[in-house]
């Protein structure tokens, strides 16, 4: 009795968190830009509501449950919500509210700033959040730094030294790399229009697996994907009209998000048997997709013969060849999201290194600018034009989400070590991807990984999908499987 009444509380604290997705999703794409101040206050009202129930009352209902007498799926649910509790508890609820709206009106203003190369009108609203961050980091607690405290909201238990370990020897290893040669001929570069791009992806992705009655796509100034609920996932994208691969692989990278959440279980809604398990897990799955499977030279010839099919007025006779050549030429660059597979981790670095200097109070938000540009120039040797290029280009400060990048880096890690278990496992990986064939690997994904929900830690269901813990030397032996330096 008292287990179907957690279940149903944690199913209304689902469906308000799904209400606010949703105001954030139309914040994200159609909202008026005037609403912006309204908006901020109507999801403060929800995260005020969410954060009640979930510490409050959700104590009382948790005191009655008896969790020695339950079966092993209630039990884990029941342990990892009593882990969450103690948790939620620690944020009072003022401060939860204030980092809501603060981070709300944030993202506006680092919105303006981007697009208006003007770093100091997001500065004041990035100060405000990194100190209300830092007040979560000590309420939370933590053993080394206050760093590690907000990198556990999306890997559990991961601790900033653990991940200068891992990545240490990778970015040692593609350090200022760059492959042979400069492909001769882009079949990429040439004039498509928006709304030609758009309905090209719109097919392209249903070949993937992406299902229109349970989701959408539509634009946005920074690619995303919002899970409002099981069977209501959206992707958004953007679009440069000389270049279809700046689209193409971002949406890639989105629909994995998506086939991730649409192949999560869509019973006990709100607790840890459907929720996705963490943010490492979540990009493994975006950048398998686009990386792993999406710039491997059978993906190519699949994509080839779909660009051919669906944009016929712009595509004959592709060579596949040259695809992988272009979708694999490294080189450092100045955008992440842009960036290729191997100086991708490079950025991870310089982030990471910077956001935890922020929140353990060693830089100020004024040294961001300058730090940011030092940092690129070592390790990618070369310079930001301006604060658009550099320091202003991802969203995830202003919306709070410091702590978030590591599992970027993390995620592709997973991801390289699931694609060579699945090779190994498929001997005719190669000849289905080629066909467009992806249902086995869905039917894979989806009993390894994505009905694992957040039962387990990350780790855990790694190792149990592959046989083996996390390995970063399979990144490296994936990448230089496929890559020749110069
Ligand atoms: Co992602």
């Amino acid at each position: 009795m008292s287990l179907t009444k957690l279940y149903q509380h944690l199913e209304k604290i689902y469906h308000l968190n799904s209400i606010s997705s949703l105001l954030s999703w139309d914040q994200e794409t159609y909202m008026p830009e005037k609403a912006y101040a309204h908006r901020a206050k109507q999801m403060g009202v929800i995260a005020g509501l969410v954060h009640y129930y979930k510490t409050v009352e959700l104590r009382e209902i948790l005191k009655d449950i008896p969790i020695h007498e339950l079966h092993e799926t209630d039990r884990l649910i029941v342990q990892k919500i009593q882990y969450d509790l103690e948790k939620w508890l620690k944020i009072p609820e003022k401060l939860a509210v204030e980092i809501t709206e603060v981070s709300s009106q944030a993202q506006y203003h680092w919105d303006k700033a981007k697009k208006n190369n003007d770093f100091p009108l997001f500065a004041p609203y990035l100060s405000k959040l990194v100190s209300l961050k830092i007040e979560e980091a000590n309420c939370l607690g933590y053993e080394d730094c206050p760093y590690d405290a907000l990198l556990d909201h999306y890997e559990n238990g991961l601790k900033s030294s653990d991940f200068e370990r891992i990545i240490k020897p990778v970015v040692q290893q593609l350090y200022q790399k760059q492959s042979y040669e400069k492909p001769q001929h882009n079949p990429f570069h040439q004039f498509i229009p928006v709304a030609e791009q758009l309905a090209f992806a719109n097919q392209f992705i249903q070949d993937l697996g992406f299902d229109f009655t349970r989701g959408r796509q539509d634009l946005s100034s920074h690619p995303f994907s919002n899970a409002i609920s099981v069977h209501d996932v959206r992707i958004t994208t953007r679009i440069h009209e000389n270049d279809l691969q700046y689209m193409l692989y971002s949406t890639i990278h989105e629909t994995g998000h998506a086939l991730y959440e649409l192949g999560l279980n869509d019973t006990l809604l709100g607790t840890p048997f459907s929720e996705p398990c963490s943010l490492t897990i979540h990009e493994s799955q975006s950048r398998f997709w686009e990386n792993n499977i999406g710039r491997s030279l059978p993906f190519c010839k699949f994509l080839a013969r779909k660009l051919e099919e669906y944009l016929p007025k712009y595509f004959h006779n592709v060579n596949p060849y040259e695809l992988f050549e272009v979708l694999n030429f490294v080189k450092p660059s100045l955008i992440r999201t842009e960036s290729d597979e191997v100086t991708y981790h490079l950025h991870i670095a310089l982030r990471f290194e910077l956001e935890k200097a922020l929140i353990n109070q060693e830089i100020s938000v004024q040294d961001l600018p300058a730090l940011w540009n030092e940092k690129v120039s070592n390790y990618l040797g070369i310079t930001p034009p301006n604060d658009t290029f550099g320091v202003l280009q991802d969203v995830h400060w202003s919306a709070g989400l410091f702590g978030y990048f590591p599992t970027y880096s993390l995620g592709s890690f997973y991801a390289a070590q699931i694609y060579l278990h699945l090779q190994s496992l498929f001997p005719d990986f190669d000849e289905q991807t080629e066909k467009g064939n992806f249902g086995f690997i869905h039917q894979w994904l989806k009993e390894n990984i994505y009905s694992k929900g957040r039962l387990y830690f990350s780790h855990e269901i790694l190792e149990q999908a592959t046989g083996k813990p996390l390995e970063a030397n399979a990144f490296l032996n994936y990448i230089s499987s496929k890559i020749t330096w110069v």
